[in-house]
């Protein structure tokens, strides 16, 4: 069964719980990297942690914080991956449609948890259509 990587600071710890217990019913395995509780932390580092297994897994990865947003800079940051803030359903379905996205991020205090388990359903469920938007999505590594 498919593999998905997850990670979360404080702000977004809780919904990294709901996600996981979901996925895993799902029948992903799921790697958590934590964090595992409510204590201030920095959210660059779960993500990089996340990013670096989405790398050697070559499989998707989840990032959640409280608006998402820091996730997304750090994750992005981090080469080969790409990383998509998503707050609907249809930002899912096009940053795997047309971004090849291998990071979703979500903001636990901006989309709740039944939307959020949609907006990963959607986005794990959904394949990259390649063709032109593969030359677009090259275009990045040649910053
Ligand atoms: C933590 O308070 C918050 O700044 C963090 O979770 C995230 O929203 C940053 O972008």
């Amino acid at each position: 069964m498919a593999t998905i990587v997850i990670g979360a600071d404080h702000g977004g710890v809780e919904l990294k719980k709901i996600l996981a217990a979901h996925l895993s019913a799902k029948g992903y395995e799921i790697v958590d990297l934590g964090t595992d509780s409510g204590a201030s932390c920095d959210y660059p580092v779960y993500a990089f942690k996340v990013c670096d297994e989405v790398l050697a897994r070559g499989c998707p990865g989840i990032l959640i914080c409280g608006s998402g947003i820091g996730m997304s800079m750090a994750a992005n940051r981090v080469r080969g991956i790409r990383a998509a803030l998503c707050t609907s359903e249809f930002h899912a379905l096009k940053s795997r449609e047309h971004n090849d996205a291998n990071v979703l991020c979500l903001g636990e205090r901006i989309t709740g948890a039944g939307h959020a388990t949609s907006i990963a359903d959607t986005f794990l469920a959904t394949e990259f259509e390649g063709g032109r938007h593969q030359r677009r999505v090259d275009l990045f590594d040649e910053r």
